[in-house]
């Protein structure tokens, strides 16, 4: 789950793709095997119940104080991550914006209940002019939040969010290692699922919908 390690991003896809040869490989192999499962989808939100969320006392680009509580009645997507991220974070963040404007086109009334919160791990570097430069070439609707080091590594620890510093860059700056896993709340705090950043818009937009109403 930590990103920056020089994982390959298409690497899943293609072993999906060959997954999902194979399976038609089989089918055409054996009909009868292949009679139309049941979509039922699961009784339970994958994180139901996970000890993951909690609260939280960070600062806004424009300088407000906002708390975990200020998100009870919206659906919260919540990230941690880092301005100077060159690779992970703007990809995940992109993702997800793509994934919520479909979802918006999909059901308004449902995007219109989501705020989407970028949690700065680097709170040396992303000042609040950083932090909003770099949430608005995502979207004007993500907020990016920080705080005092103590005040991070709090709303971290309560996200079960890991982060360290990392390599120097050239240039004088650094790397941070980090979680990079996009939470989906719901309206009371409590986490539903992981958004599938790297299968596409329409596969975030698709696991929103399968657990917000
Ligand atoms: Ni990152």
């Amino acid at each position: 789950m930590i990103s920056h390690a020089k994982t390959s991003g298409r690497a899943r896809p293609v072993r999906a793709a060959m997954a999902t040869l194979a399976a038609i490989a089989l089918c055409g192999a054996a009909l009868a095997a292949c009679a139309p499962r049941s979509e039922a989808p699961p009784a339970e939100p994958p994180l139901a119940g996970a000890p993951i969320g909690g609260p939280f006392t960070l600062t806004s680009a424009t300088g407000e104080t906002v708390t975990w509580k200020d998100f009870r009645g919206k659906y919260a997507i919540v990230y941690f991550g880092y301005a100077y991220c060159p690779d992970v974070c703007p990809t995940d963040m992109q993702r997800t914006a793509q994934g919520l404007k479909v979802l918006s086109e999909r059901n308004p009334g449902l995007g219109a209940k989501i705020q989407p919160v970028f949690i700065s791990i680097d709170p040396e570097r992303d000042t609040p002019e950083v932090l909003a430069e770099f949430t608005s070439a995502f979207s004007d609707d993500l907020m990016g939040l920080s705080g005092s080091p103590e005040a991070v590594k709090a709303a971290a620890d309560a996200f079960r969010v890991y982060y360290k510093k990392g390599e120097e860059t050239p240039g004088g700056g650094y790397l941070v290692d980090h979680t990079n896993i996009v939470y989906f709340f719901d309206p009371s705090g409590q986490p539903l699922a992981m958004l599938p950043t790297r299968e596409g818009p329409a596969a975030i937009a698709d696991e929103i919908e399968k657990w917000a109403s």
